[in-house]
């Protein structure tokens, strides 16, 4: 019998072709978001925000950024259940990371007296800021674990999905300039239920070979 981990992964595909009249319960959609709180991170920095478009008229502002190349994609964002925004902060900053160490001591996780000594893991985000302020690079590494993360839990779910990077980033940005904040979106997540006619439903899962990637030392 199959590994259940290794069952989730080979069952999970990117859907094409969302059934609009078969939505996820609400209650699994609560998992998924507390799966994404939960995702870990660099220092703990959490430099992320989630934007869930879920009514009619979110969707509509969502479809009508898309341009070519990426029509293909926008049909999605108005037949699944939900399409989340993932945005990371391009300059996070020390002040986001007192958010963090006030929280963390809030959860018991650190004893006020240490609170200098963990602000000093900031050091680790100037790493990879540049003169700017400028760390997008770092922090959208981090937002992309969030996103393996969803991926797994969605897949453990037996809830569709489809990542979009094929989204107009500078219109998503002006589109929803008030929700972000700031924040940068290069990256969405549809989230539904397959139709029966989904062509991506019936094809071999197709990935390089483990010894074309691995080391093994
Ligand atoms: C970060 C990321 C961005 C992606 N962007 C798109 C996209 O814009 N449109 C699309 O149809 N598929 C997109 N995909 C789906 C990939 O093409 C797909 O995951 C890959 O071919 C492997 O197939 P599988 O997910 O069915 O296993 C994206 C996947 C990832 C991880």
């Amino acid at each position: 019998m199959t590994d259940p981990i290794l069952h989730d992964l080979w069952n999970r595909y990117t859907c094409k072709s969302y059934d609009p009249t078969r939505k996820v319960p609400e209650e699994k959609l609560q998992i998924l978001y507390e799966a994404l709180r939960l995702t870990p991170s660099s220092i703990n920095s959490q430099p992320w925000k989630f934007i869930v478009i879920s009514s009619d008229k979110a969707k509509r502002r969502l479809y009508d950024t898309f341009t070519e190349p990426y029509h293909f994609n926008r049909q999605y964002v108005l037949d699944s259940t939900v399409t989340i925004l993932f945005a990371h902060n391009p300059k996070y900053r020390l002040e986001n990371y007192e958010e963090v160490v006030k929280k963390m001591i809030e959860d018991g996780r650190i004893p006020p007296e240490k609170k200098e000594r963990a602000l000093q893991s900031f050091r680790f985000a100037r790493m990879h800021t540049d003169e700017s302020g400028f760390n997008g690079h770092w922090t959208k590494a981090q937002l992309y674990i969030a996103l393996g993360n969803a991926y797994h839990t969605l897949a453990r779910l037996g809830i569709d999905s489809t990542a979009l990077e094929g989204i107009d980033v500078e219109r998503v940005e002006a589109e929803f300039k008030e929700e972000l904040g700031g924040f940068a979106c290069h990256v969405a997540l549809c989230i539904g239920y397959h139709q029966a006619t989904d062509y991506n439903a019936k094809l071999p899962k197709s990935r390089l070979e483990h010894d074309s990637i691995f080391i093994h030392l």
